[in-house]
């Protein structure tokens, strides 16, 4: 493509190290959209003559195809995807291919195709969170009146609902899986006119490749405008780039996509943790399926949770990916560097992992795969560990105006109490009470039970079974239509 500058190849080597084909092919569709995009603006303009678009515009008919069956041959010495696509096009259409790309550098293409590309990846991810949220909140709706230990510094503290704890993952991955704020940033200028940095000289017009930038037709525009209010997207792009400059220089939206997956990781991570520790002889409280299970191969007996525990480990890797692109940016002066092809790498795993993680918690939320052990966690609570009873006889005694701190301290004595006997909340009698403190009168003990408990948090964002209920149909809502 710049041979006429050069009189030597590059080196083998050379050739290997820089070619980004085998990764960036991947942009294949994007790239051929845009490539379309600005083709008819060529024409508009009269650059292009009408025959010599059509011709361009059946060549990428072909092109889609043989790379659809497999059978496009992609070559190394043409470095990326953009070359490969543009040489194939000349070598089947002749002249017309070789005019496409007047004023066009691979520089705003790349940013072009490659934002179209995380806008649609970003889309996705979004989907397959709604995905797996909608198994949590089914799972949610069966488990309403199952009530289980909830843990702070990893020690017994509260009883809950399941509904409750696994509406707490529901908003850990709600809020915390910004796909549609990394959507919209990808989405929100158009690159594509900006040239090599400074702009074009034929007088494209910006806004309209903006609008085409991803195949939107000019029929698709007409019939939208008529449709949606005035101030509503259409197309592509929302704008195009304010500044050809900072068009060809700025990654800023692979940053968001990427820390969007980052953030839905830890997120999962956390959850998986949790379920992995839920899965042990210890805790019990569910069994995991065996589709994301797996056996040991000595130990005939196990039943390990592969599938959470991969999603933990892919964690690491996908955060690492964040820091990977932060540190590609932090020194590149302007405008585009050769750096910014290794973008591309970081980007595509990061969603490609964070995509099969979503998938495969679904899985795991799954009725088939979630399991419950009901009477287990029943035997946790009446095994009476914990004492999480002891917060009734807190808040009883506040109710009968003793002071919380003095109501602490009584408490604190009856858990001494109770403790020093080895026995549990339950099997407490009249006379323990009154030896402990004459305040903890024999009303108290039709107040001990957890489920009392539960019920006493009544606030919106408590425990009581109303509120959970309440809380379950507003995400279910929610749910519905936000798709
Ligand atoms: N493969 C390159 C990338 O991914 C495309 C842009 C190359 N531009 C250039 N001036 N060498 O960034």
């Amino acid at each position: 493509m710049w041979a006429g500058r050069f009189s030597g190849k590059p080196d083998k080597l050379m050739q290997e190290f820089s070619q980004s084909v085998s990764f960036d092919q991947r942009l294949w569709k994007e790239d051929i959209q845009g490539s379309l995009a600005y083709a008819a603006e060529l024409q508009r303009i009269g650059i292009l003559t009408e025959k010599e678009l059509k011709d361009i515009q059946s060549g990428f008919t072909t092109i889609t195809k043989e790379i659809e069956s497999g059978k496009f041959n992609w070559k190394v010495e043409l470095e990326d995807v953009h070359m490969n696509i543009e040489s194939r096009l000349t070598e089947l259409i002749g002249d017309a291919g070789k005019k496409l790309h007047t004023g066009r550098s691979r520089n705003d293409q790349v940013a072009t195709d490659f934002r179209v590309w995380a806008a649609r990846r970003a889309d996705e991810l979004d989907m397959a969170t709604k995905d797996l949220l909608a198994q949590v909140l089914a799972r949610a709706t069966e488990q309403v009146d199952v009530i289980l230990p909830a843990y702070t510094h990893l020690q017994r503290a509260m009883p809950v609902r399941l509904a409750h704890q696994l509406l707490a993952w529901f908003w850990m991955v709600r809020e915390g899986s910004p796909f549609m704020h990394a959507w919209s940033q990808a989405r929100m200028m158009s690159p594509l006119g900006s040239g090599a940095c400074s702009g074009n000289s034929f007088g494209v017009d910006m806004t309209r490749l903006a609008a085409r930038a991803d195949g939107t037709t000019d029929d698709a525009i007409e019939s939208a405008r008529k449709r949606i209010r005035v101030g509503r997207s259409i197309g592509a792009f929302e704008f195009p780039s304010h500044n050809s400059l900072h068009a060809v220089a700025d990654r800023d939206f692979a940053l968001d996509l990427v820390y969007a997956c980052a953030k839905c990781m830890t997120q999962l991570s956390r959850i998986a943790e949790d379920l992995i520790l839920w899965s042990t002889s210890e805790f019990g409280f569910v069994t995991l399926g065996d589709a994301v299970t797996t056996g040991s191969s000595i130990m005939p007996q196990k039943r390990n949770p592969d599938a959470c525990e991969l999603v933990r480990g892919k964690t690491g890797r996908v955060v690492g990916h964040l820091m990977s692109l932060f540190t590609l940016l932090k020194g590149l002066p302007m405008t585009y560097n050769r750096d910014l092809q290794e973008d591309k790498e970081a980007v595509f795993d990061a969603t490609d992992q964070t995509l099969a993680c979503l998938r495969v918690m679904a899985l795991v939320f799954s009725k088939e795969n979630f399991k419950v052990n009901r009477e287990r966690i029943q035997a946790h609570l009446d095994s009476g560990a914990g004492y999480m009873e002891a917060m009734n006889v807190a808040d009883w005694l506040v109710l009968q105006g003793v002071p919380f701190r003095d109501g602490h301290d009584i408490t604190g004595r009856l858990v001494k109490y109770v403790e020093q006997k080895k026995m549990r909340f339950a099997d407490l009698t009249a006379q323990d009470l009154a030896a402990v403190d004459p305040r903890l009168k024999p009303e108290l003990l039709k107040e001990l039970s957890l489920e009392a408990l539960v019920e006493r948090k009544q606030v919106y964002a408590g425990t009581a079974k109303a509120r959970v209920l309440e809380r379950l149909a507003e995400l279910k809502t929610w749910l519905k239509t936000s798709e």
